[in-house]
This record gives structure tokens, sequence and C-alpha cells, in this order.
């Protein structure tokens, strides 16, 4: 320390020193000090000053400067906000147990996320930084969505079209920061706090949780069985809740993996259209059909009943938010609207990388040898369930990315999913994906994310759990 050292620079030097001291640690002397920094005992007396007004020491009369105990902090009370704020829009809790990042030793059947080995990873990071030197990194988009993009997920449905004038157009069609916004956009637009949204049941959390943000009141419409929603049933719901919406996912539900065949679909249709209301279609697991591919069924709709909503985090990467709202008429210019509104536009680099990969060459043979390796994973994880959980599987899912288990009658799915975390192996327990009570012991493993070398043991550890 050079000669006539500051009492702020003494201060500092201490503090540092003194920080990882226990408490009643002696403070060296006034002298000791002086020499040390070669200031004058009135400057180091100064910087015992500061140290004392900053609750860091004290001196004790005749016995020295000792290292105040540290104060906890102050405890900080927020009861007044939720007094304040009233009840949880949301009912609270329903963040999904999929979005949990696990450790790394841990097997995770709970996520819903594909491994890197089913994305399209170099594609994604060429792209990303092709579009990071382009224009697209600094220029403002156009609100609803660069205009390739909107065409090519408006003709990505207009291929399944037959009918004439039943393909949207892109401007049908909005571009999204990922599907969870599309269908928080969705309920805000298309419905005001205090309605009824029909849901079938069992159903996405966060489709259960965005509706009950936009102050809807979420009425569970059953599945039959394995299949799709009984066209009776679902027109008597809407009689009984005048409900002017319902959110189902046609084509391979989460978390049962069950889909509507044609003929399902179009009773369904029926009784949406004649009860004037909107079928929101999330197409949620449009690139995962591993046996037949999707039609969609906004594909055959010149009335504007359906509201269509595709997603690609899960096929191009989770890091890529891009997703798409397809609507036609007033509801297609109020979610537009609603996108404004919420935030604008969506990152011009990233609809730009994301246009490159899915209209690249490549990209369908990519789609080809990820549905392959996803059947592979199916199949891998439905072989060992049928071994070591007999029973519990309640379909071989045609595409989607989980499976969909009733444990035996009398097993709590909490305390297994628990027990089963206790021992390194995450899954999803089935009551999150309820909007009202479970309607049995259930639970969700997705086959797309771990490693599925370790589908054995993961399968083993459940059954032991059991
Ligand atoms: C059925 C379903 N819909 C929508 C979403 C949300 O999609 P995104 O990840 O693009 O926000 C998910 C995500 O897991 C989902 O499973």
């Amino acid at each position: 320390m050079s000669n006539g050292s500051s009492a702020e620079r003494i201060a500092t030097e201490l503090r540092a020193e003194l920080a990882g001291a226990p408490a009643g640690s002696r403070v060296p002397s006034t002298r000791s000090l002086t020499d040390r920094f070669g200031a004058s005992p009135v400057t180091v007396q100064q910087a015992m000053r500061l140290l004392v007004r900053q609750g860091l020491v004290e001196s004790r009369t005749g016995a020295g400067t000792f290292v105040r105990p540290s104060a906890p902090a102050p405890r900080a009370d927020f009861g007044w906000q939720t007094a304040a704020l009233g009840p949880v829009p949301s009912g609270g809790g329903e963040v999904g147990s999929t979005l949990q990042n696990p450790a790394d030793d841990v097997i995770a059947l709970h996520s819903g996320y594909p491994a890197d080995d089913l994305l399209p990873v170099r594609a994604v990071r060429a792209a990303l930084a092709r579009a990071s030197r382009s224009r697209s990194a600094i220029d403002r988009p156009p609100a609803a969505g660069v205009p390739e993009l909107r065409t090519w997920f408006a003709h990505e449905v207009a291929e399944a079209t037959t009918s004439a004038g039943g393909a949207p157009a892109a401007s049908d069609v909005v571009v999204m920061p990922g599907g969870q916004s599309a269908l928080s956009s969705v309920f805000r637009s298309l419905a005001r706090p205090g309605d009824t949204v029909l849901m079938e049941s069992p159903g996405y959390w966060g489709a259960i949780a965005a509706a009950r943000q936009a102050g809807l009141v979420v009425v569970p419409v059953p599945r039959d069985g394995d299949g799709a929603v009984d066209p009776v049933v679902l027109a008597e719901a809407f009689e009984r809740t005048r409900a002017r919406l319902f959110y189902a996912m046609p084509h391979f539900a989460n978390p049962t993996g069950s889909a509507w065949s044609p003929r399902e679909a179009s009773a369904i249709l029926d009784v949406v259209r004649q009860n004037a209301a909107f079928l929101v279609e999330d197409d949620w697991a449009h690139d995962f059909a591993l046996d037949v591919p999707v039609r969609p069924l906004v594909a055959e709709d010149p009335d504007g009943h359906v509201v269509y909503v595709r997603s690609l985090t899960k096929s191009l990467s989770p890091a890529v938010r891009i997703a798409a709202v397809i609507a036609r008429g007033p509801a297609g210019s109020r979610i537009r609207t609603d996108r404004v509104i919420d935030g604008l536009y969506v990152s011009g680099v990233l609809q730009t990388a994301a246009l490159e990969v899915v209209t690249a060459p490549g990209w369908a043979a990519h789609g080809r040898r990820m549905r392959e390796q996803l059947r592979r994973r199916r199949d891998a994880l439905v072989a060992l369930v049928d071994a070591h959980l007999p029973g519990t599987l309640t379909a071989v899912p045609a595409g989607g990315l989980n499976l969909w288990l009733r444990l035996p009658d009398g097993s709590d799915a909490e305390l297994f999913t628990a027990r089963a975390a206790s021992r390194g192996v995450l899954v999803s327990p089935g009551a999150e994906w309820f909007p009202a009570e479970p309607t049995g012991p259930f639970v969700r493993l997705n086959y797309s994310g771990p490693d599925p070398s370790r589908f054995g043991e993961a399968v083993r550890i459940l059954a032991d759990c059991l």
C-alpha cells in the first residue's frame, strides 16, 4: 500500500478482508494499521468510523474493534399484495412439470421437448447465422409476419384441401412467437372474461391455463375411450353452457396420443357449425405423424369455424419460437389485432431462419428420418411398458411424442411420480392434464426427450415404484 492511503481506500480494503471473518473477530489495532497503510492515526480512525457506520464492525471501549454479527436481511411482507390482487386468474400452480429442467443424470420422461438428434440442428444453426447477417437482423417485419412464411403456413394446409374455396390464403395467417402465445391470443380474441370454453379432457395443461388466464371458464368434455369426444355429449355441453369455443387436438392429442377419425371429425365439426361456434384446432404434433399424415380440419372450412394453431417449436428448435394461427373473417382480424397489441410483431430474424429451414430441400428428408427415429423410440418404450408395466398403456399412439398410462386402480399417481423422481426418473403426473378432477391415476411418458438406451432402466425403476 502506498503512503498516505485515504480513509475510503483503507475502509474498502478492510471491508473485503473482514467480509468472511467470523463475528467477534478482532480488527487489527490502529497502530498496526497505521504501519501497514502508511497512514496517520487520524486517517485510520476515519476509516474505522466508516466501517462502524456501515454496520460491519463495532468498537468496544477499552477492548478494541470487532467484527459484528451480520444482521439478518429484513424479511419482506407481501401479504398486502395478495389482498390487493385477489384470486390468481389461472387458478395458480398450473405451470406444467414438463417445463422442469432436470439434472444431467436424471432420465427425463416428463418433458415435451425432442432431443437434439430429432431436430435439424445444423440447418437451424446455419439459417440463424445467415439471418443474422441479413436485413432481417435489423428490420421490423410486418405485424402479421414475413409474407413468405405466411404463404408457407397457408400452403401446408392448402395441400390437404380437396374442396373448391376450402383452402386458406396467406392473408388468413398470423405468425406468433410460439404455440402457447397463439393459444393465449386466440382465447383473448374470441371470448370475453366469464365466457365458457369447452375442452377435450384430458388435454394440454398450457391451454387450460391460458384460457383461465384470459378469464374463461373451462368446461371439460370427456374423450370417448381412446378416440374423440362423443358428438352428442359435445352438443349437450354447447346447449348447457352456451359456449362458442371448443378447444381440441384432433391429431394425436397431448397427453393421450389419440386422434379423431375422419368420420368423427366430420360429426364434431357439424356440431360446432350448428352451434355457431369455433373449433380451436391445436395441430401441435403435425410433424410427428408416425403412421398416417395429418389432414388439418381447417383445410375444408370455408366459413371460418376452425381456428388453426401450428407451432414449429418442437420440430425446428425450442429456441426458434415460431408458430402460426390460421383464422378467417372477423375472427382472423381480431386475432391479428390482438397480436399487435400484445407484442407488435415477432422477431424477423427468427421468422427468416425458420422460413429458410422449412423451405430448404433437406427439410422433407429430415422429417422422414426424424419420424423413423421417433417410431423406433415409441416402439421401444411401448415394448418395455408392455413387459414391465403390463395393462397400463391406454393405446399405442399413431403420432405425437407421448404414452399415456393408467396405473392400476387404487394407485396414487402423485406419489408414484414423486417416488420415481427420487430414484432419478421423471414422469408427468396425470392430474396436470385435466381441467377438473382426474378420472383415474394416469401418468404421461414422453419418448422424444431422453436417451432411448436408458428406456429399459427407466421402466424397470417405474415398475419397482409401482
Ligand atoms: C398441445 C400443445 N399445444 C401448444 C403447445 C405450445 O407450443 P409452443 O411450445 O410452440 O409454445 C404445446 C407445447 O408443449 C403443446 O403440447
